[in-house]
């Protein structure tokens, strides 16, 4: 099957962005290792991270005509300010987990709302780079199993 992994507004600056909160890994290092264990299954996965919401619904619009099957979504800062990313993976119809390195109901209030949990198969938030891994495995046994 065919993954997507969407990253949102300052991503790219993992690795020295708050390590403290959001880990030493680069943002590099997370797509490599998430296409090595979906390759490993015998997915396709293309990850693309931007910093622009225009940049984030163009991808998604994108993917219901690329034949995308499922999609993981970090939206970052986007998570708890755009309707219009939500409302493109609203549109697109495409299965989605909403993806988090930190654990955001443990940090300042204005993080609890998110535009997109109700709308996700599941939410992975709180263990840094493994939250992706988690949610790359979570997709790929729905995928596998059909349900
Ligand atoms: C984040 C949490 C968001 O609140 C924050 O704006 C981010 C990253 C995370 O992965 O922990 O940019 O989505």
């Amino acid at each position: 099957a065919k993954l997507l992994v969407l990253h949102g507004p300052n991503l790219n600056l993992l690795g020295t962005r708050e390590p403290e909160i959001y880990g030493h890994a680069t943002l590099e290092e997370i797509d490599a290792d998430l296409a090595t264990r979906a390759l490993a299954k015998g997915h396709e996965l293309e990850s693309f991270q931007s910093n622009a919401e225009h940049e984030l619904i163009a991808r998604v619009q994108a993917a219901r005509e690329d034949d995308t099957d499922f999609i993981l979504i970090n939206p970052a800062g986007f998570t708890h300010t755009s309707v219009a990313l939500r409302d493109a993976l609203a549109a697109v119809a495409i299965p989605f987990i909403e993806v988090h390195l930190s654990n955001p109901h443990a940090r300042e209030p204005f993080r609890r709302t998110s535009y997109f949990s109700d709308l996700a198969v599941g939410v992975v938030c709180g263990f840094g780079p493994l939250s992706y891994g988690l949610a790359l495995a979570a997709a790929m046994r729905k995928l596998e199993s059909g349900d």
